[in-house]
């Protein structure tokens, strides 16, 4: 099964982050803290220079604590990396933010001497929700710079920080159909571009491979299921996904288990962790068909 998804805006991107960067001090890259591998963009690795960058692992609040500890270790390894898990809509979190990048830059900040910042990630991590609580009331918009692109906003932060907004700068890498699984089971692709059961199918599979027990405590499946199908024809059972005549409705169980998948019933559930994905980092280019979960 295919996943068609291809925004083809790499190539004008590529342009528009590196001239942008060269405006910066720090790089604020947003990530998803369940999927960093999938929810980056090899480009801005390619382009990043050695500029320092900040790996914003947001939705913390869903990821697997030890999971993310791990990922923070395997990142902040690389030179000018620091990692920060965080959950976007809290502020006290969000504030470290401020901090670490005055840290990174630290003759910037002052009057007449702003640090520049941009936040760049792929759609659906956060950003919005992550300048929202960072700008909170005293967001300023300090307009376009079409110099840069037509895209960017600069948001003056008053306290020395002006951040560059990138709207749609950056997309996922998903020539690799394991990506496009999980940027879809974790909701980052719109309901439009996949298929419900398959994604449902991968879900569970991954679920029976990695967090079994969270899974069968909550849907009570016979512990001998191997079968992915099974397991959620068992949950759609348990969720009340049936059709008349009393089977299962595989489609509308796998967009309910999603819904709970997503929502964290099922407790905090990271997709990638860094010995068995951190290779993928390297680069999406690299990474051909389908690799083991
Ligand atoms: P974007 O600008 O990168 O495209 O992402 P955006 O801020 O729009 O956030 C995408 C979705 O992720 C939103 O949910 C938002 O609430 C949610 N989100 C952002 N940060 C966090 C976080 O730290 N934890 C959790 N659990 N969710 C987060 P939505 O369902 O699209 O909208 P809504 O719930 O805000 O109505």
């Amino acid at each position: 099964m295919t996943i068609e998804w291809y925004p083809g805006h790499m190539g004008k991107a590529h342009q528009q982050i590196s001239e942008l960067i060269r405006t910066v001090h720090v790089i604020i890259e947003v990530l998803d803290a369940r999927l960093p591998v999938s929810s980056s963009n090899h480009l801005l690795e390619e382009l990043r220079g050695n500029k320092p960058c900040i790996k914003v692992m947001n939705k913390n609040d869903l990821a697997d604590p030890a999971v993310t500890k791990a990922w923070v270790r395997a990142f902040e390894k690389q030179a000018g990396i620091r990692a920060l898990p965080l959950s976007a809509k809290q502020h006290r979190e969000v504030n470290q933010l401020n901090r670490l990048c005055l840290r990174l830059a630290p003759t910037r900040g002052k009057p007449g001497r702003p640090l520049r910042a941009m936040v760049v990630g792929i759609p659906n991590v956060g950003k919005s929700t992550l300048i929202n609580t960072l700008a909170g009331k005293s967001m300023a918009k300090v307009g376009d710079k079409p110099a840069i692109t037509n895209c960017t906003q600069q948001i003056d932060l008053r306290n020395g920080i002006i951040l560059s907004d990138t709207p749609g700068l950056l997309w996922p890498d998903m020539s690799d159909q394991v990506v496009a699984y999980r940027l879809a089971t974790s909701g980052a692709i719109g309901a439009g571009a996949l298929d419900y059961t398959k994604v449902g199918l991968f879900a569970v599979e991954f679920m029976m491979q990695r967090y079994r027990e969270p899974l069968r405590s909550r849907y009570k499946f016979a512990d001998d299921s191997d079968s992915a199908t099974a397991v959620l024809e068992q949950i759609g059972r348990r969720l009340g996904c049936l059709v008349a005549g009393g089977g299962i409705d595989l489609h509308r169980a796998s967009e309910a288990f999603l819904r709970e998948l997503r929502a964290g019933k099922l407790g905090r559930v990271s997709f990638e962790e860094p010995e068995l994905d951190a290779g993928a980092a390297a680069g999406a280019g690299e990474r051909q068909g389908n690799q083991p979960m």
